[in-house]
């Protein structure tokens, strides 16, 4: 199997070709390339995948109606109560004056949301009026209409299915990280890390969120004749009263797949091949049953303005496996070129072991201005003491 990457970076470019700048199709088609598996959620909502079919060429991806599910929150929540999927309660504003009315209908702390893509930075959650209010003009300048909904307390879990339209396969569950630091302090960022283990959700769980979350989904898609083929990442807040979405992504999360891809035991490329030509025969993936993490290092200015330019040491000697992001090349060697740098994964016998290896790897590298957080996998520790 020969793979390529478009742009690519420094660290695929240890297994792939890569093309910079290239435009997706035609570099597809003057390859030949068999499948093309989209990454980031940009291209998704920018219908990609229907112009790789409109030219007849295999594309593993949702089509740009289907990718509305991540690509528009006020879709996705109108989505949510039309094929009853479990979600916090919501209204939509089209304005500043909306907006405020529906905020006092809602106890404190109240969440608002931006409909558009926003790289996980479009998401207040609000502990005063005046925070909300404010909150609110902001998200509206930048895309309307405004979601407000009710906060939602439980263990926080990202659930992600491969999809072929019709049947879904369920990767693991895992969990994010998303503050920029510990202890949910700090703003929201795409994700500061993310561990795996088969104890986050109980078999009886994960059959609810299939039954409750995934399959109406798919279901819902198709009979509103936009099939969802591709990954369908469910961000869940599993409550007292089951699971309830926050947020669907339309696309493998980042960083949970770092981890995940540590705990794949089968091969893989199968089932993406099945599922991008609508026919998933397999019935389960399999896994390793110990659990891995990633930690994330983020550039100096992350999640505000990240700082491009720093130059990066430590990445071969780390004894973990290192993912790059933004990372890139230069005439001065590896330097940061993106607001998360790096992915430090390890997989363990034990929650704590995969833990102490990523931390590990995260020792031998530096670079100016490196931001991480101490505390990925630490809920887990809490939730199963050893
Ligand atoms: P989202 O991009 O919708 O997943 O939101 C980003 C993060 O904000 C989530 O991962 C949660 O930590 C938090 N969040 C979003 N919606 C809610 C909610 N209704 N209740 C509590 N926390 C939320
Ligand atoms: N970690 C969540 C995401 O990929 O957006």
């Amino acid at each position: 199997m020969e793979l390529h990457a478009a742009p690519g970076n420094p660290g695929i470019a240890a297994v792939a070709k890569c093309h910079g700048g290239a435009e997706p199709l035609a570099l597809a088609q003057t390859l030949g390339i068999e499948l093309t598996v989209v990454g980031p959620e940009a291209p998704l909502a920018d219908g990609i995948v229907d112009r790789f079919r409109a030219a007849g060429l295999a594309i593993m991806g949702p089509t740009q109606a289907a990718a509305r599910l991540e690509s528009s929150k006020s879709f996705a929540k109108d989505f949510f109560r039309r094929a009853s999927i479990p979600t916090a309660r919501y209204t939509l504003a089209a304005n500043h004056a909306e907006a405020l009315r529906a905020i006092k209908t809602f106890s404190l702390p109240v969440v608002l949301k931006a409909d558009g893509l926003a790289a996980g930075k479009g998401v207040t959650i609000a502990h005063s009026t005046e925070e909300a209010s404010e909150a609110a003009a902001r998200l509206l300048a930048v895309s309307a209409p405004l979601v407000i909904e009710e906060f939602l307390v439980g263990e926080e879990v990202s659930f992600i299915a491969l999809c072929d339209g019709e049947r879904a396969l369920p990767l693991e569950a895992s969990q994010d990280h998303k503050t920029l630091l510990e202890n949910g302090q700090g703003p929201n960022t795409g994700g500061m890390g993310a561990y795996t283990d088969g104890r986050i959700l109980s078999a009886v769980e994960q059959g609810r969120v299939m039954d409750q979350v995934i399959e109406p989904a798919l279901a819902g898609m198709r009979a509103e004749g936009c099939p969802f083929t591709g990954f369908l990442y469910a961000g869940l807040m599993m409550t007292p009263s089951g699971p309830r979405v926050l947020e669907f992504n339309a696309r493998l999360g980042d960083p949970e797949t770092q981890a995940l891809m540590h705990r794949m035991a089968g091969d893989f490329t199968g089932p993406l091949e099945e599922a991008a030509h609508g026919r998933l025969t397999a019935s389960s993936l399999e896994w390793r049953a110990e659990p891995s993490v990633c930690v994330v290092l983020a550039a100096y200015g992350y999640p505000g303005k990240p700082r491009p330019g720093d130059i990066i040491e430590g990445v071969d000697q780390a004894p973990a496996d290192v993912f790059h992001a933004g990372t890139r090349a230069s005439a001065r060697g590896l330097e940061t070129a993106g607001g998360r740098v790096l992915g430090v994964t390890a997989r363990g016998e034990t929650l704590r072991e995969a833990i102490a290896t990523a931390y590990r790897g995260v020792e031998a590298i530096h670079f100016e201005g490196m931001q991480y957080r101490c505390d990925i996998g630490a809920a887990g520790l809490k939730r199963w003491p050893a």
